[in-house]
């Protein structure tokens, strides 16, 4: 299959490349390299192109006439995107519309779409299926809630196949320490930000909540390995040949962590002692998050092999290598 992936070159993106390319697909990677990185995949053709830049997209996909399109740049912290709205539509969605212009008058016949489990919000109860009601909480969550509406309604009119994947908490790096997520300023995410202080590059872990009604008051969150959300994205890929599986799937792992249960798995896998400081809870954070994933196994065959050991050994070996920066 000719596949278009766009943010090929970012965390996400360069372990769908690397499992696309092990399953023999063909690829073009769109990237405009702000967070991404050549290196990550260095035999892998890539234009270095905005999404934004509607021309520019409409080049790269006259030249390589993709049959599938994997859509996974976009801005996506939601803190940040509380401080610049605009900026974060502009590339996510107007960035999406693009795309879906150039779907269209190439016809590609299959779409997948990267979302969050951030258009949930607050899930009222978990694990939450794809059935939960939305309610972003945060202009990060409307813009990826936003695009999923733009994809499915643009599928409904043209039978493109489509799929959204709504992604809980990624982490974790390559078995071999080959690949991972490449540091750019202060981590925000909690495995990154954890192994930073167990390296000894931060004095202390602040932990956000710790009076939630959880068992040890921290919050709970699904983390899911970055090479089995890979294994997926190339699954849905390929499975969309039957337009029966097209719609939008939970990836987790299916099981609640607390940052304090996260913290203990990498003090034992590093021997380093991660003091942690207590601290109020931030605005928009959620007491429990973590997915139902039954729908993409029974439809895709699609479930995480990987557990909280592997992530956490992976992101403290990949982390504590040679030190890597953007
Ligand atoms: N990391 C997570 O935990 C998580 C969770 C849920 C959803 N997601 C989604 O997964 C996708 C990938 O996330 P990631 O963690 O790999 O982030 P990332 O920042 O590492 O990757 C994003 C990639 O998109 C590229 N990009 C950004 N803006 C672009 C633009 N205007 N034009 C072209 N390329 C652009 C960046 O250069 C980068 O290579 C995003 O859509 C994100 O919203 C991530």
């Amino acid at each position: 299959m000719k596949v278009l992936l766009t943010g090929g070159a970012g965390y996400i993106g360069s372990f769908v490349v690397q499992e696309l390319a092990a399953r023999g697909h063909t690829m073009l990677v769109v990237d405009d390299l702000s967070t991404g990185h050549r290196e990550a995949i260095p035999d892998t053709p890539l234009d270095v192109v905005d999404i934004r830049d509607e021309p520019a997209l409409m080049t790269s996909f006259e030249r390589f006439r993709p049959e599938c399109v994997i859509h996974l740049a976009a801005l996506k912290s939601p803190e940040e995107s509380t401080q610049n709205p605009a900026h974060y539509f502009d590339v996510n969605v107007s960035g999406t519309v693009n795309l879906l212009k150039a779907a269209s008058r190439y016809g590609v016949v299959r779409f997948v779409f990267s979302s969050s489990a951030a258009v949930y919000g607050t899930p009222q109860m978990c694990p939450v299926d794809e059935t939960a009601p939305t309610a972003p909480q945060s202009p990060y969550g409307e813009s990826k809630y936003i695009g999923e509406r733009l994809v499915t309604t643009q599928a409904a009119t043209t039978g493109m196949r489509h799929a959204c994947l709504r992604y809980f908490n990624v982490a974790g790096a390559a078995p071999d320490a080959s690949l991972g997520e490449y540091a750019s300023g202060e981590a925000r995410q909690l495995v990154p930000r954890a192994v930073a202080v167990a390296r000894g590059l931060a004095p202390t872990l602040k932990i956000f909540g710790t009076d939630y009604p959880t068992e040890d008051g921290t919050a709970l969150r699904d983390y899911i390995h970055v090479v089995d959300l890979a294994r997926a994205h190339v699954l849905v890929a390929e499975g969309l040949d039957d337009a029966g599986r097209c719609g939008t799937y939970n990836l987790g792992r299916g099981e609640g962590t607390s940052v304090l249960a996260l913290v203990d798995g990498l003090r034992r896998i590093s021997g380093a002692e991660v003091p942690v400081e207590p601290c109020s809870r931030r605005p928009g954070d959620m007491p429990a998050s973590w997915a139902d994933a039954g729908l993409v196994f029974r439809t895709f065959g699609w479930r995480a092999e990987c557990d909280l050991h592997d992530i956490l050994s992976s992101a403290w070996a990949w982390h504590n290598g040679a030190p890597r920066t953007g």
